[in-house]
């Protein structure tokens, strides 16, 4: 009898010590480190024109566009060529309001729409480990983009119909993962003919964005999005990028996985997933459905 009820408490003991060494996992702080938030966000694949060997972060990157093409800056703290002149709240201008240390507006191109909902601990993180990057002497390219979409004032009308500015401290951290820094919704929603997101069909994919690419549906619908994805699946795609079919991803989810996904906390990721399954399901066909196989057609 006492027997049993030592093993009881031997294990109710074991339990608890369990309990508490699992405590800082669960009970977890969330990851400050400025290279975290830098990773997660995804600044250096955007900011480093790897394509031409360009230095890292000195800009250069071409994005073509339905608007034109866009080339990154040089986000390093060169004083001449980059952001080397600017202050911090030049820099929390740029991500919370799309703004330039002149007062212009920036284009879209560059998701201060999704940074905007960052907190100030994570933009301030950022920039403390920004200044802390090797400065690089690289002038800006000027974009190639026609009249009216290189009107950088008009850009300020664009911002009031879609720039939804944050901090959002409400957000449930998985939440704020996808829509302040590893801003997956800036690609997975389809947008209008101004470039904005249809925020009503968030998460519902795109047969074609403004980079003319095909964004599959996230949403959990059963028969156009991954209503039939298991947990397992999504962590496979986010830890790996490999998909419940065996493939792997390419291009710009590649990207994603390698500089956001896969860094994350497990804990992270978890509450990622979370977020992403408990979106509202949305009825949106937008990758070809799978060509059905026929006999005597082998290659
Ligand atoms: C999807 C690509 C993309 C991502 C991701 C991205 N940027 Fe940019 N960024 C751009 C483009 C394009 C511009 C130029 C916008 C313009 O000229 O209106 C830009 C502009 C900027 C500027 C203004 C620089 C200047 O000289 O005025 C800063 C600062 C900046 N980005 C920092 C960041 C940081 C920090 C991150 C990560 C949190 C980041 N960017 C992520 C594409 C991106
Ligand atoms: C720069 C654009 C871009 C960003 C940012 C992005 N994705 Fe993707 N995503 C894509 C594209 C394109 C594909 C299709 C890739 C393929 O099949 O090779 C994709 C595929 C996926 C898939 C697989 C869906 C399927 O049915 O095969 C999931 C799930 C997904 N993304 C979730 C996310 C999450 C979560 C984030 C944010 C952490 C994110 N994506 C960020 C462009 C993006």
């Amino acid at each position: 009898m006492y027997r049993n009820l030592n093993a009881v408490s031997i294990v109710m003991g074991l339990w608890a010590v369990g309990a508490v060494m699992a405590a800082p996992a669960n009970a977890q702080t969330v990851p400050r480190s400025g290279e975290y938030i830098f990773n997660l966000s995804g600044c250096e694949s955007c900011h480093t024109d790897k394509k031409g060997n360009g230095p890292r972060l000195a800009g250069g990157r071409a994005f073509k566009t339905d608007f034109g093409t866009f080339y990154s800056p040089n986000i390093t703290p060169d004083p001449n060529t980059g952001i080397g002149l600017w202050t911090y709240s030049d820099f929390v201008r740029a991500m919370r309001e799309g703004r330039s240390p002149d007062g212009s507006h920036y284009f879209p191109a560059f998701p201060y729409t999704s940074y905007t909902n960052m907190d100030d601990e994570d933009i301030k993180a950022l920039w403390e480990y920004l200044k802390r990057q090797p400065a690089q002497a690289q002038r800006n390219k000027s974009h190639d983009i026609s009249p009216p979409f290189s009107w950088r004032w008009l850009m300020r009308f664009w911002n009031v119909l879609y720039l939804d500015k944050g901090p959002k401290p409400e957000w449930p951290r998985g939440r704020y993962l996808a829509e302040a820094l590893s801003h997956c919704h800036e690609c997975h929603t389809p947008r209008g003919a101004l470039g904005g997101r249809d925020d009503g069909m968030a998460y519902a994919g795109t047969k074609r964005n403004p980079e003319g690419i095909t964004v599959p549906n996230i949403t959990p619908n059963k028969q156009t999005g991954t209503g039939k994805w298991k947990k397992g699946d999504f962590e496979m795609l986010f830890t790996i990028g490999m998909l419940p079919d065996g493939d792997f991803v390419s291009g710009a989810m590649s990207e994603s996985v390698s500089h956001s996904t896969s860094k994350m906390t497990a804990t992270d990721r978890e509450a990622l997933i979370e977020y992403l399954l408990t979106l509202p399901s949305i009825k949106n066909q937008v990758k070809a459905k799978k060509a059905p196989v026929s006999g005597g057609q082998e290659w």
